[in-house]
């Protein structure tokens, strides 16, 4: 069975306002009845992933807390320290998200261009990620990126799909994703850049792509709850 994870990065977006609203809405959407669909579908099953800004977290896992556990959504940020716990002002260190999130994406292009994140320092963050329990889903640009040891999860994202309105390739990404399994030992290939509901499903059925990261499309919680269902 193809077990497909769809991730929301919310980037630099929403307040806690707005977070709130997003939350309520999406849980009272179509989601709920896609979440029935999905007990009688025996050959895919979907997780739901939302990164929300870290000052998010909190408020979003409260309200995660009273929804049936059966709903498989869980929440991730979009960065950590690389350090631990100590005197690093403006960072967050894993072991502080650990018990609200389950994911970490690290090394978005965004990152390494914004902030010259390298590929040492993601090594770092990954590090820190596993040795807390999160799971890091290190995003890679090409197939020259490199992947640090201990990760599992890839998001392949073309920087030129990032954002633009023209995601890749669908036979693309799938070369790609087959060349990280094959060669790196990652088990999981997520597709990322310009996902939308009508064209996610290009991507969940190739046969090396296990998901997708979605910006844009996942800030509203109609669009979004329309991808997972559509993947
Ligand atoms: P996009 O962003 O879906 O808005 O293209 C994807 C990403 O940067 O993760």
């Amino acid at each position: 069975m193809k077990k497909l994870l769809i991730v929301g990065n919310w980037k630099s977006h929403k307040s806690v306002e707005e977070a709130h609203t997003f939350m309520i809405a999406f849980l009272n959407s179509t989601f709920v009845n896609w979440l029935h669909s999905q007990e009688e579908n025996k050959d895919k099953s979907k997780r739901v992933v939302i990164c929300p800004p870290t000052i998010l977290v909190a408020e979003l896992a409260r309200l995660l807390e009273h929804v049936d556990s059966k709903i498989p959504i869980d929440l991730g940020v979009q960065d950590i320290s690389p350090f631990s716990i100590g005197p690093h002002t403006g960072e967050v260190a894993a072991s502080e998200v650990r018990g609200l999130v389950k994911y970490v994406i690290l090394g978005h292009s965004e990152r390494r261009r914004e902030f010259d994140e390298t590929d040492d320092l993601i090594s770092k963050k990954v590090e820190e990620a596993n040795k807390n329990g999160l799971i890091p889903i290190v995003c890679v640009q090409s197939k020259e990126t490199s992947v640090p040891d201990g990760t599992h999860i890839i998001a392949y994202e073309p920087v030129e799909a990032i954002g633009s309105g023209l995601p890749d390739d669908p036979v693309d990404a799938d070369t790609v994703a087959a060349f990280f399994k094959e060669e790196k030992s990652i088990s999981y290939v997520l597709y990322g850049g310009s996902v939308t509901p009508e064209n996610v499903q290009r991507y969940t059925s190739c046969q090396n792509i296990d998901g997708v990261l979605v910006g844009g499309a996942s800030l509203d919680p109609k669009i979004f709850a329309e991808i997972i269902q559509l993947a």
